[in-house]
């Protein structure tokens, strides 16, 4: 009788957590032991993965009947037959309840034992990106953007650790996060599934995450950790026309100074798993990128883990790219390129047949298969698949806990970012009067975004009950009798993610002249990947119309943003008298924004991308000299400079913060040395803060490329008391200050480098 037996009889409560890790050369003698009993046929099974609902009672492959059941033929048919090795997704596009997710496994891993030779246990991947997005019950959290917004590693950790927990309490070992591509491109419909714009930041909290899924050592085989994927590898929003899944040109030293850092962090990190952008770069799909896939990610940066294709991808090749003149050749492109797995995600025969014969035909080499099942089946034993392939939900007493509530409240109360606050409105008073109004104002399906219960969220409002919209939280804070709420504007129910139409406008207006305040809550509703490409950055025609109607009347106007990616607001910026970004906040954002507008929570939140304040000036902060030319002395008066509506790093606070006495250890450094930076930070107001210090560096001269602006090299978040000072210090090693030349070597140049806090300055010389 098998331990995932045990458990399932109610026996075996907490056995799982006895489990002793196999060691690394454990698992490669265990993996060479299966390799040499398995015929091709079951190595490219291993190779295969398919969506639930291919195997779902159901009229087709693309959906399933309600409430789910498995078509046991058709799952013998997958994994007895074709050998399939691995499942992802859920069925219907749907959130299971935990206990209906272990029933699925169940069943798909005894089938599987029963029904193959060797037994190979199934390896099932699912999308948990703030939380577990497909299990009903689970712990919601900010999205990636709200947590890079917080700048606190520790809670980044965290969440992922709960994250971890809750899927394997669904039974779910493998999760498709996190995401490590550059937020630079506020266009794009998948900004706010990233870390922002900053590859240091993006590597530091990627690198967070990764141990809170993995746990310590990546010890993914304990029962509350899981294997994380890095995605999508690499340069996935890079993309010219700012749509999903369309081309970019990125030059080799853009690609190795802002895009491979998080990924190369996290490969360091010990991550398992990475799944592959889905787009295309200076022409190639990346699914065909043998330079990419092969020679840097596995020879280069010497990732040992497993190498996933996005959903279709394969096929993709030979029916958009069109780099394949069939799908045949799709697949042997790809394979021969370093992908290990293919998410076919339906039909899996047509992926099993032809690779099949690729090998028979020596088109794609034994060897390359070898290695590839080599990968998978490491990962396999890894998550103590063959032990316990499914993990039991009544071994997850903390599951949707109130502890777990709080990690995720404490997460969205540090992401809130207060970007204007004019004679100091903020925080409010509790005994006044407001008008909430806004398309956002009472929604949980907004507060949380998509990949929420849902690929698109759409399906919100059904699983997130219980929870306080904006509107709700504010009610709690102040008392019903204090709130009006007219929406104004609304998203249109079943419509498109930016359908919206009036509702009650003229109403809202006439209310606003009756309160103290008006809480006015703009934004977008959900969306994600290609169904959330945008073709106008403004804000909607409609709530920037509300936004200037509500200012007409006089009233404050406390404008809170609840949106994926910085829509542009510039039209009416000026008329509001403070600003909150929530991002997309989670199950507890509701909570967490009302704290913040009356005062229970000082904010402190930094902005983790650049919020630009016209369509066509989309200027990161990372960014050339050249971007600022104000005027040639006089002779031009050019209007072109940058000036973003708020700056990476903007976030203010109900107290204040000094910094004095910016030192460094040395003046100089050599292509070897470290320095420590040292910095006194004082809260000189009259509350409670937290504080996110910040060290930027400038290379003055830089002679092989045009030097950044300035950079990001290390920030650390500090909580002071009113009166309170701390000294803070970083290390900082000559390499920190490297950049990479046209042909894509790192150099640190001899020259005057500035170190910069705040508004402190000190020049750093670093010898020959
Ligand atoms: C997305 C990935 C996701 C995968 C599996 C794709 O469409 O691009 O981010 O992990 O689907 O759900």
């Amino acid at each position: 009788m098998g331990l995932g037996v045990l458990l399932a009889t109610g026996c075996g409560i907490r056995a799982q957590e006895k489990t002793v890790p196999l060691k690394k050369d454990e698992i490669s003698t265990r993996v060479n032991e299966i390799l040499a009993q398995m015929t091709l046929e079951e190595k490219v099974g291993q190779m295969t993965q398919v969506t639930l609902d291919v195997i779902g009672k159901g009229e087709d492959r693309l959906s399933s009947y309600e409430p789910l059941s498995i078509d046991r033929d058709l799952l013998k048919k997958a994994v007895s037959e074709y050998h399939v090795g691995s499942f992802l997704n859920t069925a219907n596009n749907r959130a299971l309840s935990k206990e209906k997710w272990y029933e699925v496994i169940r069943e798909i891993q005894d089938i599987n034992k029963a029904e193959t030779r060797l037994g190979i246990p199934i390896i099932y991947g699912v999308d948990m990106i703030h939380g577990a997005t497909y299990t009903a019950g689970a712990t919601m959290f900010p999205q990636q953007i709200g947590q890079a917004a917080s700048r606190n590693p520790e809670l980044v950790q965290r969440g992922a650790e709960i994250t971890a927990y809750e899927t394997r309490a669904s039974g779910i070992p493998w999760n498709f996060s996190p995401v490590l591509d550059l937020g630079m491109d506020p266009r794009f419909s998948r900004q706010w599934e990233s870390f922002g714009e900053d590859p240091y930041l993006a590597s530091v909290l990627g690198v967070a995450m990764i141990d809170g899924y993995e746990g310590e050592n990546n010890n993914v085989g304990h029962p509350e950790h899981i294997a994380s994927t890095l995605k999508h590898f690499l340069g996935y929003h890079a993309v010219t026309s700012g749509k999903d899944r369309t081309p970019s040109y990125i030059p080799e030293d853009a690609l190795r100074e802002y895009h491979l850092p998080p990924f190369k962090a996290a490969v360091e990190a010990g991550a398992h798993t990475i799944m592959v952008n889905s787009g295309i770069i200076n022409g190639v799909p990346v699914h065909a990128n043998y330079d990419l896939l092969t020679s840097l990610l596995k020879e280069e940066l010497g990732f040992e883990g497993l190498v996933v294709t996005d959903w279709a991808d394969i096929e993709n090749l030979h029916r958009r790219d069109r780099v394949a003149s069939s799908h045949r050749e799709a697949i042997k492109m790809a394979v021969n390129a370093g992908i290990d797995m293919s998410m076919v995600p339906y039909k899996y025969e047509v992926f099993f047949d032809n690779l099949v014969d690729l090998v028979k035909t020596g088109e794609v080499k034994q060897s390359r298969i070898d290695d590839a099942v080599r990968r998978i089946l490491k990962v396999k034993f890894a998550l103590n698949l063959f032990e316990t392939p499914v993990t039991h939900y009544s071994n997850y007493p903390k599951f949707g806990s109130k502890e777990f509530e709080k990690a995720s409240y404490d997460m969205a109360a540090e992401s809130m970012t207060l970007l204007k606050n004019e004679e100091n409105v903020l925080p409010l008073n509790k005994d006044v009067k407001v008008l909430v109004t806004g398309p956002n104002a009472n929604s949980m399906r907004t507060l949380n975004g998509a990949w929420t219960y849902s690929w698109q969220g759409e399906k919100t409002p059904e699983f997130a009950v219980g929870y306080n919209t904006i509107l709700e939280a504010i009610q709690k804070e102040i008392g019903k009798k204090n709130v009006t709420f007219v929406p104004g504007v609304s998203y249109v129910e079943g419509g498109r993610y930016y359908e919206e139409e009036k509702n009650d406008f003229d109403t809202a207006v006439a209310a606003a002249k009756e309160v103290d305040y008006v809480i006015l809550v703009l934004g977008e509703n959900t969306y994600t990947e290609k169904p959330g490409d945008l073709n106008d950055l403004y804000l909607s025609d409609y709530q920037t119309e509300l936004a200037r109607e509500l200012a007409k009347t006089g009233t404050p106007v406390i404008l809170v943003l609840n949106e994926g990616r910085p829509r542009i607001i510039s039209k009416f910026e000026r008329d509001m008298k403070a600003i909150v970004q929530t991002y997309l906040p989670g199950n507890f954002g509701g909570d967490a924004l009302a704290d913040v507008l009356f005062g229970d929570v000082n904010p402190s939140g930094k902005l983790p991308y650049t919020y630009p304040r016209y369509p066509n000036d989309l200027v990161s902060y990372i960014h050339k000299p050249s971007e600022e030319q104000e005027g040639a002395e006089g002779v031009y008066d050019y209007e072109s400079h940058y000036d973003p509506q708020f700056s990476f790093g903007d976030g203010l606070s109900y107290t204040s913060f000094e910094y004095s006495n910016l030192e460094l250890d040395n003046k100089t450094i050599d292509t070897n040395g470290i320095i420590s930076v040292r910095v006194n930070v004082t809260n000189t107001g009259n509350r409670a803060g937290k504080e996110v210090v910040e060290l930027y560096s400038s290379d003055l001269y830089a002679s092989q490329s045009t030097p950044d602006v300035k950079r990001l090299r290390r920030f650390e978040k500090i909580s002071l008391e009113p009166g309170e000072i701390k000294t803070v210090s970083f290390s900082l090693y000559a390499k920190d200050l490297a950049y990479f030349t046209p042909k894509g070597e790192s150099l640190v140049e001899p020259g005057d480098f500035e170190l910069m806090i705040e508004d402190l300055k000190e020049t750093l010389t670093k010898t020959e």
